[in-house]
């Protein structure tokens, strides 16, 4: 099983994205690239560190002059300034230099901030993603977006930094527990809803498959994901249009994720938000009663939430407005037209987002009735 797809930017071809069932052709690829005989920066984190660093550096050590790796403890805590300034100061000391290679081995925390660290050392150096977790192989590794929180805003610093090269090794998803699989299930099940109705009937036929984590499904199934994230990213790269789509299900799943603390995961609160973001685009007219609730409950076989206690939904509301993306220019909003068609809306109101994040608020009179 092997797949490429290749990124393109006004019909130039910038990099590829390599789906693998492991890691023995990355080094080949790194060569292809011109790497070969330069410093390899290997940024991890302390959940990664032990599965794969150790493959990594056997496959990649003929190809460098020096391999030196650096790991952060895992987990949304560390994506932050403090955390930066560390891996530059490890990228310092190891004299790597603009023609050196970071490697981003990891999920989406590891991929954002080493990816910014490659944006401003020295002005921009190269960065491969080697993405481990399933959302950040269907999403943050393709696309360019690096960055950290900052001051309670959520990414809100950070650069577009393209890849020189993704290379994706499905078989690293056995190793994910059920909850970090599962949430990137969220970001798979948002193309289908955004984008592509075939894609969405196909997971939910491939229902069984996926639970099993079947190779040749998982493979299609991140294909397909990366395929549509392709698309959107070569439209618009830099998110003045139609990339903003990719957010549907996170204004309002952002909200949640700050107001819990972080203490579900990304994915899960993404879910959260589609069904919010169902449930208004239906009280806009735009979808049937029946669509929502088949939306809504195609999220539960992936053991994904779709309700949450323990909210106060005011707050929750008020935490929209502390989201990067509603500071200037208000929110825009993504709502369904249907499945597999999403639209952005920016006359969604505090009444409509209310109204949505109680439907998802299960409190406790809902449980006495
Ligand atoms: N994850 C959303 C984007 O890349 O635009």
């Amino acid at each position: 099983m092997s797949d490429l797809i290749t990124v393109n930017m006004n019909k130039k071809p910038i990099y590829d994205i390599c789906i693998e069932s492991d890691f023995s052709g990355l080094a080949a690829k790194i060569k292809d690239l011109g790497f070969e005989g330069k410093k390899f920066m290997v940024i991890t984190d302390s959940n990664v560190e032990p599965l794969y660093a150790e493959t990594i550096k056997e496959e990649l050590k003929d190809v460098c002059s020096a391999f030196f790796l650096y790991s952060f403890p895992a987990g949304e805590s560390s994506k932050n300034l403090d955390t930066v300034t560390k891996i530059l100061s490890e990228m310092v000391a190891n004299k790597i230099n603009r023609h050196d290679l970071v490697i981003a081995l990891g999920g989406g925390v590891v991929g954002d901030t080493a990816g910014f660290c490659a944006a401003i050392y020295q002005r921009g150096i190269a960065v491969v993603q080697v993405p481990t977790t399933l959302l950040s192989q269907v999403d943050s590794s393709v696309g360019g977006k690096t960055g950290v929180d900052f001051d309670g805003y959520k990414n809100m610093v950070g650069a577009f930094k393209m890849p020189s090269l993704v290379y994706i090794n499905t078989s690293t998803l056995n190793s994910l527990d059920s909850r970090q699989y599962y949430s990137g299930m969220a970001e798979v099940m948002k193309y289908g809803l955004i984008m592509d109705a075939s894609f969405y009937e196909w997971i939910l036929s491939n229902m069984y498959e996926i639970h099993d984590k079947k190779p040749e499904v998982l493979a299609d199934m991140v294909k397909t994901s990366c395929i549509c994230k392709q698309k959107i990213v070569e439209r618009d790269p830099l998110e003045n249009g139609d990339r903003a789509l990719l957010n549907f299900g996170h204004t309002i799943g952002h909200a949640i994720e700050k107001y819990k603390n972080f203490e579900l995961m990304h994915g899960e609160c993404v879910a959260l938000g589609c069904v919010a973001a169902a449930y208004i685009s239906w009280q806009k007219g735009k979808l049937s009663k029946d669509e929502y609730y088949e939306i809504r409950d195609m999220f539960v076989p992936f053991n994904l939430p779709i309700s949450i206690d323990d909210i106060d939904p005011d707050k929750v509301l008020e935490l929209t407005k502390s989201d990067k993306k509603a500071i200037d220019k208000g929110i825009k909003f993504v709502l369904l037209k249907r499945v597999g068609k999403a639209y952005i809306d920016q006359n969604v109101t505090d009444e409509d987002m209310i109204g949505g994040i109680r439907e998802i608020y299960f409190s406790e009179e809902d449980e006495k009735e």
